[in-house]
């Protein structure tokens, strides 16, 4: 109870996320998604997401008390997504933030969105182990990170060198016809095919980074399909699928569990839209089991974009005594971890 109530405000992208937390404790989680106005470009369009924040944001907070069962004076400090992201989706919400914060007079916390990824798992499964290893894997990260403390010391070790691991996903659903955004319609299909079908290439497999590249397993997707369209054949769109899948997440748990055993961790967190696929979550339990590490996933609406990811970073900073922002805090649409 005497643990002070934060508001979370997230736009990096194209949700528009609102939560509230006291504490660890969620309260609300409110979303409002523009994915359903980009379907027809087949990826997110900036312009189209920053008017939809701008209309979505009022109602989403409205939303989000009424789900909280709290009133707007309620609110003890704010956090917002400053950044990485699209510029002008994170204006809006940066601008909506101060605009809340100053109207009641309270502190206003502007946060890294790869770190909030990380914290929301603290809502779901408790304090956070120090250290962890947290891999995110989204449309728009693909990051490795050694974790000694989410609200201060996040460390970034490796990330993609071109498409991002749901980027891939997307990419890859686009040259199969199967529509936006391709990570939930690839992760259903592939449950009927054979994920060892097809060879597609790992990489950066065994490279000794923590870097990922998935750019050239996209094109080797797309020059198969072209190859079995020209020469009349029927193209397997399960096992396309299931082995263009099994080639993401091969890597993906690969490198994850390498930072671990490097680092010497046994944690390891994925988070990002992507950890919502369910062969990722099989594959990274079986080798985290096989490896003595514990793994930790939040469930899947805490994985994609959220304000409650926001509210819960706001949370830890506000907890860990580390300062508010100001209000000229900036939107900066490549702020480093
Ligand atoms: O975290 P998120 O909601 O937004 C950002 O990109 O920051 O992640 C969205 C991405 C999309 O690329 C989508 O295709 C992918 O996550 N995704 C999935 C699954 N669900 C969403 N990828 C693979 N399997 C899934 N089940
Ligand atoms: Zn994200």
């Amino acid at each position: 109870r005497d643990e002070p109530l934060v508001l979370g405000i997230e736009t990096s992208c194209d949700e528009t996320g609102v939560g509230i937390v006291r504490g660890h404790t969620l309260l609300a989680d409110a979303i409002a998604s523009s994915v359903d106005q980009h379907a027809r470009f087949g990826g997110v369009v900036p312009e189209v997401a920053s008017r939809a924040h701008l209309e979505a944001m009022g109602p989403t907070v409205e939303r989000a008390l009424a789900d909280a069962g709290v009133a707007f004076g309620d609110v003890d400090a704010f956090a917002v997504t400053a950044g990485p992201g699209l510029p002008g989706a994170l204006m809006v919400g940066v601008a909506a933030a101060k605009a809340y914060a100053l109207s009641l007079g309270k502190p206003l916390y502007g946060v890294n969105h790869l770190a909030a990824h990380v914290c929301v798992d603290q809502l779901e499964h408790g304090p956070l182990p120090k250290p962890c290893v947290a891999m995110l894997v989204s449309g728009g990260h693909s990051s490795l990170l050694l974790v000694p403390d989410v609200a201060g010391d996040v460390r970034p070790l490796g990330s993609t060198v071109d498409d991002a691991a749901g980027e891939a996903f997307d990419k890859v659903a686009r040259v199969l016809d199967l529509g936006f955004p391709g990570g939930p319609v690839i992760d259903r299909m592939a449950r009927e095919g054979d994920p060892a079908a097809i060879a597609f290439p790992r990489g950066k497999y065994n490279d000794g980074t923590y870097d990922f590249s998935f750019s050239g397993l996209k094109t080797a997707v797309a020059r198969w399909v072209e190859a079995k369209e020209r020469a009349g054949e029927p193209v397997p769109v399960a096992d396309v699928a299931a082995s263009f899948q099994e080639a993401v997440v091969d890597v993906l748990t690969q490198k994850a569990l390498k930072v671990c055993k490097d680092n010497g961790v046994d944690h390891l967190l994925i988070g990002g839209g992507v950890a919502a696929n369910s062969r990722l979550r099989a594959l990274a339990a079986e080798r985290c089991a096989a490896a003595g590490v514990h793994l930790r996933v939040p469930r899947p609406k805490l994985c994609t974009d959220n304000g409650a990811m926001v509210a819960a970073l706001g949370s830890e900073l506000v907890a860990s005594g580390v300062g508010p922002s100001d209000l000229e805090l900036p939107a900066d649409s490549s702020l480093p971890i």
